[in-house]
């Protein structure tokens, strides 16, 4: 703990002594997202990470988080240093969606709008006509469909197919998704609602349909989180990352929180649902980075001027 707080405390002072600010994803270790609280950063989802970096006045954002965060960062600010704790620190959705092979399949279908998820690579989004996250894809794919659009989506199957059902949006879709969120058990959650019938389910959209359709609230992390504080019931069954529940529990401090199980055996795991790449986010990575200058976020300059315009269209739109 002593250790802890020295790291607490030098990552503060390198932070001023840089004009840097760190800007945490919900996933990110608690230790990680209270010292992005305690030193004027940010803590949220990817959508408005995206905006925080870009509109903060600091020189240098430090993004805990993966890689195509740091990348969004980059394509937003090219003027500023984005540093990362690790560059290694990437998603298997953005790992699924290779842009030689993407590209080819937008080619095969040029009449459709390209609409990418944000856990993509700077190439991908640059093919792009929209980049979204999870907390505005819905609206924004309604919002193709009143224009009479067709879409081409990437990378996310489930996200995907989750937005078709609920729009009925001419969607065609890339099978990629998140090795966190597809472990989530649909038969082990009914199990588990029928121990706590009081309680509502929260679920990702990245979850697989199953999973979905047995949920009170679907929604990105900050939606999840917020209905924690809007919903009465006394307990939630979380599915989505565990990093989640650092702020969960202060949103909610009198509730019980459990976690969705991943096992198919009927048991609840415990702590299961832990993004292997957030989990590269420690203190000393984001110290030595912030020392040391490794890990700086670079993307192909040629990229960055396609890139940027479906990710300024997404948070105009948002906005
Ligand atoms: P959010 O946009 O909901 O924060 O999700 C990002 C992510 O990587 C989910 O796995
Ligand atoms: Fe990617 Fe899944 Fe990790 Fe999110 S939780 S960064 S989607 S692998």
């Amino acid at each position: 703990a002593e250790e802890t707080e020295d790291y607490k405390r030098r990552i503060a002072a390198a932070l001023k002594a840089r004009n840097a600010v760190l800007v945490a994803h919900y996933y990110t270790d608690p230790v990680v997202q209270a010292l992005a609280e305690e030193t004027g950063g940010c803590v949220s989802d990817s959508l408005e990470m995206a905006r925080f970096g870009r509109d903060h006045p600091a020189t240098t954002l430090v993004v805990a988080g993966v890689r195509f965060m740091g990348e969004t960062s980059k394509i937003l600010s090219p003027e500023k240093r984005v540093l990362m704790p690790t560059l290694e620190a990437t998603c298997s959705l953005d790992i699924g969606c290779p842009i030689d092979e993407f590209s080819s399949f937008c080619d095969q279908h040029p009449e459709r709008t390209v609409v990418v998820y944000a856990n993509t690579s700077a190439a991908v989004k640059a093919r792009a006509d929209w980049v979204v996250t999870s907390s505005c894809a819905l609206q924004i794919v309604e919002h193709l469909m009143d224009r009479g659009e067709k879409i081409l989506w990437a990378p996310d199957q489930h996200l995907g197919n989750y937005i078709q059902t609920q729009t009925g949006a001419d969607m065609l879709m890339w099978q990629g998704s998140c090795i966190v969120h597809e472990e989530f058990k649909a038969q082990s959650l009914i199990d588990l609602k029928a121990v706590y019938p009081e309680a509502a389910v929260l679920v990702h959209p990245e979850s697989p349909a199953a999973v979905i359709e047995l949920a009170d609230v679907v929604g990105s992390t900050s939606q999840l989180i917020k209905a924690t504080e809007t919903l009465p019931n006394p307990t939630f069954i979380v599915a989505t990352d565990r990093g989640i529940f650092y702020k969960m529990q202060q949103a909610a401090p009198d509730r019980q929180l459990i976690e969705a199980p991943t096992a198919g055996n009927g048991a609840t795991c415990r702590s299961c649902a832990h993004c292997p790449w957030m989990a590269m986010n420690t203190l000393p990575r984001v110290l030595s980075s912030l020392e040391q200058g490794t890990d700086e976020i670079e993307v192909d300059s040629g990229l960055i001027p396609q890139a940027v315009r479906p990710l300024e269209r997404m948070l105009d739109f948002t906005r």
